[in-house]
């Protein structure tokens, strides 16, 4: 862990869903579909940010910042399998049914934070094969940040391909430039989520 303040799995500021079952809710309505905005920036307070804060107060979205794990680039030898990315998503894949990705554009491209999380879903499909099932039928939704309006379609080509490889719907994505939020497209970003849970 890059903080001793930071308990084992997930960082202070993520609201953990393991309140469903224990709250008797019905765990399984679809309504309840629980979904959590994965931050991959090289800071933690930065435009990326930004835009999750504002997603997050426009729903009911849980937050984890990928800076406040320790995990190392995919090794073919598994010598990093006690870092913190194992844990991280085996509690991801157990409390979460939507993902949403949230990163910067850096050259074209998503962030090294980022692409490092998703080299070592590679670890679900050598080691942890019974997780990396579980992602079939989860869902995924991206949203990327950068200086300008000039992003093209292949930005999302590594997330939508990566989605129906592992067997993840692919909800859809926004683009937002650094302080310009347009909250309108936040909100439709938001409601294009929650159509998917009411599927
Ligand atoms: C290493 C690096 C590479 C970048 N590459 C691009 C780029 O290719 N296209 C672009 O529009 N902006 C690019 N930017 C600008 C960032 O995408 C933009 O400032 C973003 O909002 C930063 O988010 P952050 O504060 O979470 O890092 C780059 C910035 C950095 C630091």
């Amino acid at each position: 862990m890059r903080s001793n303040q930071i308990p084992a799995v997930f960082s202070q500021e993520t609201i953990f869903n393991f309140g469903h079952e224990l709250a008797g809710q019905e765990v399984n309505n679809k309504m309840n579909r629980s979904k959590i905005i994965i931050l991959g920036s090289s800071r933690k307070n930065g435009q990326t940010r930004k835009a999750v804060d504002k997603l997050k107060s426009l729903s009911d979205f849980d937050v984890l910042d990928l800076n406040d794990y320790n995990i190392s680039y995919y090794d073919y030898e598994h010598k990093n399998e006690n870092d913190d990315y194992l844990n991280l998503i085996r509690n991801i894949i157990s409390n979460y049914d939507i993902l949403i990705f949230a990163t910067p554009v850096y050259w074209y491209s998503m962030s090294g934070i980022m692409k490092v999380f998703f080299d070592r879903i590679t670890d679900l499909l050598d080691n942890e094969k019974e997780s990396g099932r579980k992602l079939r039928n989860k869902s995924m939704a991206v949203l990327s940040s950068s200086i300008g309006d000039h992003l093209g379609d292949n930005f999302w080509i590594p997330f939508i391909e990566t989605a129906k490889y592992l067997g993840m719907n692919y909800i859809g994505n926004i683009h937002t430039i650094e302080n310009k939020l347009d909250t309108d497209e936040l909100k439709k970003f938001v409601d294009l989520i929650d159509k998917e849970i009411t599927k």
